[in-house]
């Protein structure tokens, strides 16, 4: 993984992860090909090969696998302020910025990296979905429009709605038993190109390398 810097597209032209201008990313990681949209926020995260993002999504304390995709204005852990003070207002914890004080209150940070959300690989996370910090969502998940995300998502299993609530999953369980096994999110770029074609045909896919 690298770490990852503005360039002026967010379309990968090369195996190097390719970053919008306009976006801000802070302390964050990204593998090759993984390319992150326009007008994003990335801060302490870990991006996997392959993984995009479209425009005006944020992620925060995250780690996301590879070959996932996630569409336009979606967030990820969006922090909690302290509900438990005087006031919620940040000037608490950014007591710096605000004069109160030399330095910030790193607790309130802390607190925050601590509540981590991961995703597997080849998730789909669809237009303006939020999904709240601490939880797992499995590797080839769907996480339908505008759903908010609460609790830790099975593997291939569809998502949608307010909290979110699973509908279905995409396939058999020995269907996803054997994509599990394959694992062909971890193929090296040979293999994936050799066998390119095959990832459209998924009972002849899984009959073969199962
Ligand atoms: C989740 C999703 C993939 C399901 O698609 P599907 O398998 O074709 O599902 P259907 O349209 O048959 O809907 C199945 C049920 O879920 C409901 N549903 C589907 N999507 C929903 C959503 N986003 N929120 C709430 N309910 C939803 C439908 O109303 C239907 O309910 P019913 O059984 O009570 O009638 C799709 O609806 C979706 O949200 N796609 C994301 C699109 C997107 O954001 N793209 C961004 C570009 S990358």
């Amino acid at each position: 993984m690298k770490h990852i810097h503005q360039t002026h597209s967010s379309i990968p032209s090369s195996s190097e992860p390719a970053v919008h201008e306009s976006s801000h990313i802070l302390n964050s990681f990204a593998g090759e090909w993984c390319s992150i949209g326009p007008n994003n926020k990335v801060i302490d995260s870990r991006i996997g090969a392959y993984t995009y993002t479209m425009d005006d999504v944020t992620i925060n304390y995250t780690e996301v696998g590879k070959f996932t995709s996630i569409a336009s204005h979606v967030c990820i852990n969006p922090v909690d302020h302290p509900m438990d003070r005087v006031t919620q207002h940040h000037m608490t914890y950014r007591r710096a910025d605000y004069g109160f004080a030399e330095t910030d209150d790193e607790d309130i940070f802390n607190w925050r990296k601590s509540n981590r959300v991961t995703i597997g690989h080849d998730v789909w996370i669809g237009h303006g979905a939020i999904v709240m910090k601490g939880v797992h969502i499995g590797t080839g998940a769907v996480v339908g429009s505008g759903a908010i995300v609460t609790k830790d998502i099975e593997p291939y299993t569809v998502v949608v709605g307010v909290p979110a609530k699973p509908i279905k999953t995409r396939f058999p369980q020995e269907i996803v038993d054997g994509l599990l096994q394959i694992a062909w999110w971890d193929w090296p770029r040979e293999l994936l190109e050799e066998r390119f074609y095959e990832l459209n045909n998924i009972n002849e896919f899984v009959k073969k390398y199962g």
